[in-house]
Formats: structure tokens, C-alpha cells, sequence
């Protein structure tokens, strides 16, 4: 696990520290529940240590994929910091727990349920989801809301060729996310950390809009199920918890999804979730942010660096509101 330098935020600060004191006793759940699903994971939940990430259970080569016009050429973080950093409150609230506990997620076989305002609801198999859309390697600045950042390789295809898929109506005004509940694939659901599931959603035009990404892989590879297998949300110009990740329900709706984090605490975490850093979050600066693997902080940009793709969407909206 990666030694965080004092400048980082805390976890502490950036979960209510109701849940924060929690965190043990939400540990001794996991592992008592781990030893209850370890025989179908494998035994993974029993190691201990992070060194689970060595292992992407699900480690499949992605071949042909289409090159993307929207790389950063900024240098990648490696394999390792991307799968053992990360948020996935669903496996603790450590970023070394995803890795250690995730083992017991199982992608597969994975169902997409799509529902609401559109021509085509149904449930759908990732494999045939896959089938549908050639995948390409997209290679993203992503902001987390507590002040870090990491450049990432996803592999997917355009959300906006799925949604269109399924033929949203003219009432469909939000496409909503939402990730799996299942106390045994997911144990810290146990727990109280967040209300579950975790839910997220964009207005449809962040949706239409080319750079949102649904991510089945990162580095060439089918994902690791702490980054969110076998298919997760990848939003680069919106702070990391737009991410959702492992999504078993999509649904188009005719009003404003309340997102996981709006629900846990509003008056931190907005709808739109726009990287904007001139908006300090109420208890730290976004100004600036540390890239994973850097020492010195870096300046934050608007729309994370996106905004000749992005800023378009948002014109008339006061985004201090907004937020
Ligand atoms: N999705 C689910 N289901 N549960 C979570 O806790 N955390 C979010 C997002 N998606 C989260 C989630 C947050 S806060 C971040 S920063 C990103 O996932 C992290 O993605 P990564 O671990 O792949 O970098």
C-alpha cells in the first residue's frame, strides 16, 4: 500500500466521523462474513494483506482495441497504485481495502437491468453488452473530491452508445446507476458506511457527451473487481464519485436521481459533481490536488482539463450552486 504524504486528506476528514469510528467494527464484519464466503472466493478473503492486487482474478487480455483522440499524453500511474488506491466503500473504508477485499466480488455471470423511459428495457448480459460496441483504450486525468488524482487506461466504449441503444423517450430527462447489493459479494454492505446501494446519475447530455465512458478494463486488461468489474462509469471532467462502479441497473428517468453521496451528506456533495476549483469542498481546498506517485501538489483544473469538451453543457448554470 502507498504511504500517503502528510499534505493528503485524511479519511477521516472526508467521511463523517460517525462512520469513520466505525470503521473497525465494520472490519471485524467483513472478516467474519469473509470467512463465511471464502470458500467461493477462493480463499482471497482470508489474505490479509494488500498483496491481493498481484492477482486480477478476472486478468483477460482485451485485444483490437480502437485508439482514442481524447489520451492525455500526461504519464500513466502504474498497474499497481491504480488497483490499490481506491475508493469502493462496498469492501471497506481504507484505500487498501478494495484490494484485500474485493476477491469476493464475481462478475460473472453479470446482468444489466435497463429500465424507465426508453423503447428497449430489458435485462442484459455484460456478454452480449460487450458484443455490442467495439472497445476502445481511453486514457483519463481523474480528479477524486479529496484533492488527488491519477492518469488511468481505461478500456471501454462511448456511454452514449449504450444509452442510445435502448432508445431513451423524450421523457428520459437522467440516466441513473446503480451498483449491485449482495451482502456476500459485498460485505461492508453490512455496515451503514453509505446508503446502499450506491447510486449515481448524470443529466442526459453529460451522458450523450463522447468523453463519458462505461469501463469494462484498464491497462489491457478486463477489471480487477476493486476498480469496479465487470463494468463501472467513468466520468473524467466530474470529481471520482460519479464512478460508479460494478452496475447491475440503469434507468431513464424523468426527474434528478438523489446520487449516493447528495443523500450522505448534501451540503459536501452536489448532482453535478464538476471539477471546478475555484468551489473549496466545506472542509478542504480544490485548488490543488496531488497526482498518486508525486510529491509536489499540482494546480486543479476546471472541468479538470476538460472544459473545451465539457464547459459547453453547463453554460447559464451557476456551478457554485451547482455543485
Ligand atoms: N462505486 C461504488 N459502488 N462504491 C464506491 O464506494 N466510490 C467512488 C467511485 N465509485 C465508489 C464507487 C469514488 S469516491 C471514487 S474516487 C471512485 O469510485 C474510485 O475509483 P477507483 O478506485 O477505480 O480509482
Amino acid at each position: 500500500m502507498l504511504v500517503k504524504p502528510a499534505s493528503d486528506i485524511r479519511e477521516s476528514e472526508v467521511t463523517p466521523e460517525k462512520w469513520y469510528a466505525r470503521r473497525r467494527e465494520f472490519l471485524k464484519v467483513a472478516g467474519s462474513t469473509a470467512v463465511a464466503v471464502a470458500a467461493g472466493a477462493g480463499g482471497s478473503w482470508l489474505d490479509g494483506t494488500a498483496t491481493a492486487y498481484a492477482q486480477n482474478p478476472n486478468a483477460r487480455k482485451l485485444t483490437g482495441l480502437k485508439k482514442s483522440s481524447f489520451d492525455t499524453t500526461e504519464k500513466q500511474n502504474s498497474y499497481k497504485e491504480i488497483t490499490t488506491y481506491n475508493n469502493f466503500y462496498e469492501y471497506g473504508l481504507d484505500k487498501g481495502d478494495p484490494a484485500r477485499h474485493a476477491g469476493s466480488l464475481k462478475p460473472s455471470p453479470w446482468k444489466v437491468v435497463v429500465e424507465g423511459q426508453c423503447g428497449k428495457p430489458g435485462t442484459y448480459d455484460i456478454d452480449d453488452i460487450l458484443k455490442w460496441f467495439p472497445l476502445e483504450e481511453r486514457i483519463y486525468r481523474m480528479r477524486c473530491v479529496e484533492a488527488w488524482s491519477m492518469v488511468i487506461p481505461w478500456v471501454g466504449f462511448p456511454l452514449a452508445d449504450f444509452v442510445k441503444r435502448f432508445e431513451p423517450t423524450s421523457k428520459a430527462k437522467f440516466v441513473k446507476f446503480t451498483t449491485l447489493v449482495d451482502l456476500r459479494q459485498m460485505p461492508g454492505q453490512t455496515e451503514p458506511a453509505l446508503p446502499w446501494p450506491y447510486v449515481e446519475g448524470l443529466r442526459m447530455d453529460e451522458a450523450l457527451n463522447p468523453l463519458a465512458l462505461m469501463a469494462v478494463g484498464l491497462y489491457g486488461e478486463v477489471l480487477p473487481n476493486q476498480n469496479g468489474a465487470p463494468i463501472r462509469l467513468v466520468v473524467p471532467w466530474k470529481y471520482g464519485f460519479k464512478g460508479i462502479k460494478s452496475i447491475v441497473r440503469v434507468s431513464f428517468d424523468e426527474s434528478q436521481p438523489v446520487n449516493t453521496w447528495q443523500r450522505m451528506q448534501p451540503s459536501e456533495y452536489g448532482f453535478y459533481a464538476n471539477v471546478n476549483p475555484a468551489v473549496d469542498h466545506p472542509r478542504w481546498t480544490q485548488a490543488s490536488e496531488r497526482r498518486i506517485g508525486e510529491f509536489f501538489r499540482r494546480k486543479t483544473l476546471p472541468f479538470n482539463g476538460y472544459a473545451d469538451h465539457v464547459a459547453s453543457l453547463y453554460a447559464g448554470m451557476d456551478l457554485r450552486k451547482n455543485y
